[in-house]
């Protein structure tokens, strides 16, 4: 059986009191959920004390990104080592944004997945096709492509933390949010690609459904058998949504 896993990516949003308060909204609103794996990621200056927050709570904390250099001379960015010293221990690669906005690749995510992994942290990898790419029919070749780089050169025992996450970038911030069917498609065919690397591992490999998830969405979503958990952006930021969307309905 996998656990779900509800995850909250609260982006570019909340200053540290701002994401303090929520912390600590949620955690009173979801103390007693035991069958899902919570977690929320904060911007990178809020990761620490909403860490401290979460401390002893079911509430797991992860980054939003991640580089791969242990430390140095790269003006900006933050290191896997970094991020497990104040407490994450997951964090999204890859997001549409981080590609659309940052000039993220398939190498550089996969350069990234390995380090995470080798930092013991649960990379949450992202993939997803533009609205042209699924209109014109190549919403398979593009989530392939983009799975097969990413996880280039992993072994069956590293795979063993990931998760993946299918958001479609059409669904993302739209309202728009991919039906059952068309998520669970997508999700199944994932699911086959991981299954070429290790069948056993692919089995328990949790693959999340991000884009417009929310208290009315999730439970339809969560029915479908490869859907595993969600990512949820907009409201993640609404201490009460995202309990619904954790408590979603089996
Ligand atoms: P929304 O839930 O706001 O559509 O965002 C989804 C997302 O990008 C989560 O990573």
């Amino acid at each position: 059986m996998r656990k779900a896993v509800i995850a909250g990516n609260w982006k570019m949003n909340k200053t540290v009191s701002e994401a303090v308060e929520l912390i600590c909204e949620l955690k009173k609103l979801v103390f007693d959920v035991t069958d899902t794996e919570i977690v929320v990621a904060p911007p990178f200056l809020a990761i620490y004390r909403v860490a401290q927050e979460a401390k002893g709570s079911n509430i797991r904390i992860s980054a939003q990104d991640i580089f791969w250099e242990e430390k140095g001379a790269y003006t900006g960015a933050v290191s896997p080592m970094m991020l497990s010293d104040v407490g994450c221990k997951y964090t999204i690669v890859g997001h549409s944004e981080r590609r659309q906005y940052f000039g993220e690749t398939d190498e550089t995510v996969n350069r990234k997945i390995r380090a995470a992994l080798g930092q013991g942290l649960a990379p949450i990898f992202c993939v997803g096709e533009v609205i042209e790419q699924r209109e014109s029919g190549e919403t398979f070749s593009v989530i392939e492509t983009q799975v097969r780089k990413g996880l280039s050169g992993l072994s069956p025992p590293e795979m063993k933390d990931l998760i993946v996450a299918y958001e479609p970038v059409w669904a993302i911030g739209t309202g728009k949010t991919a039906t059952g069917e068309q998520a669970e498609e997508v999700h199944a065919f994932i699911r086959g690609l991981l299954k070429e690397v290790s069948q056993g591992t692919a089995d328990n490999t949790r693959i999340l459904y991000g884009g417009s998830v929310n208290p009315d969405n999730v439970d339809g979503l969560m029915a479908k058998p490869n859907i595993d958990g969600a990512l949820v952006g907009g409201a993640s930021l609404k201490a009460e949504d995202f309990a619904r969307i954790v408590k979603y309905k089996r």
